[in-house]
């Protein structure tokens, strides 16, 4: 009778953590987190990025459809799409309409993942379709934007994970400042493993994906997994800082392997470029 039970109350809690994991994949949040520049120029004060990164996109029903609700009233005219863009043929479908949607009166640039490379994806396609949707795709390469009269610069390297980031050539990419005022420079990567490389390496902030924040993790958010070689698990998701230079991880907003998450949601994220550190959510040093 006791083993009976006991078996019960692991199915049950088997089937709660399968209900609350499969749930937990839609339930989209919006993180806001400032980022302090040295000596950003006063008119890119307050400057917003919107980061998505993982979409794994499997179609285009009502999450996809909650995902454009949730941008549609965000101000920030650019996005940053850190990678992994597909997550199966139908996707491949869905992806030019969304990508347009998300673009829509703004700037989307990209880079590429390691599911960007693997099949069933067509890379070449992939690459195809994304600029059709207008999306710039940057390859150890670099473009600019101009806010209010002052540029910032967004360096894309290609994916970490699979040895194809060149940090060097890509910032290299970057034209010679115009003026005397300093011109910013965001550097978008697949995975947090270009870190080692891009540490210091003169970008004012890293944007990254990848781990998914873990996508199953412990109450607390800590990740069982993240997926990565060079960093460690402080790497996988939010603001971190090591040696000066700042990373924002973002948990992803698809899934990959397993259809659920516990204890780490998608999230669609809001980088705000500001000339003092703000009071909310300060980095935290990796161990
Ligand atoms: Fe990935």
């Amino acid at each position: 009778m006791t083993t009976a039970l006991i078996v019960a109350a692991l199915a049950a809690a088997a089937g709660w953590l399968a209900f609350q994991g499969r749930r937990e994949t839609r339930r989209l949040h919006l993180t806001t987190v400032e980022v302090p520049v040295r000596d950003l120029p006063e008119e890119l004060d307050g400057f917003e990025i919107i980061h998505l990164s993982d979409l794994h996109l499997t179609g285009y029903g009502p999450y996809e459809q909650d995902l454009l609700r949730a941008l549609r009233p965000l101000p920030a005219r650019v996005v940053a799409i850190t990678g992994d863009f597909l997550g199966g043929p139908i996707g491949a479908q869905a992806l030019i309409p969304m990508l347009m949607e998300i673009g829509r009166d703004r700037v989307v640039f990209g880079v590429f993942g390691n599911h960007d490379y693997r099949p069933p994806v067509n890379t070449e396609a992939l690459a195809r379709d994304l600029a059709r949707a207008g999306v710039r795709l940057l390859v150890n390469d670099a473009a600019v934007v101009t806010e209010r009269g002052r540029r910032l610069h967004f360096v894309g390297v290609d994916d970490p994970h699979t040895g194809r980031a060149d940090v060097e050539r890509a910032l290299a990419a970057v034209p010679p400042p115009q003026g005397h005022e300093r011109e910013p420079v965001i550097l978008l990567a697949h995975s947090p493993d270009v870190f080692p490389d891009a540490e210091g390496a003169g970008a004012d902030l890293i944007l990254a994906g990848h781990t998914h924040g873990g996508q199953i993790c412990l109450p607390g958010g800590f990740p069982l997994h993240t997926n990565t070689r060079r960093v460690g698990r402080r790497f996988s998701a939010g603001l971190v800082e090591r040696g000066g230079t700042p990373m924002f991880v973002h948990r992803g907003i698809g899934t990959s392997g397993l259809r659920m998450r516990l204890f780490c949601p998608p999230e669609v994220a809001v980088i705000r470029l500001v000339r003092r550190p703000g009071l909310q959510q300060p980095p935290s040093e990796p161990r």
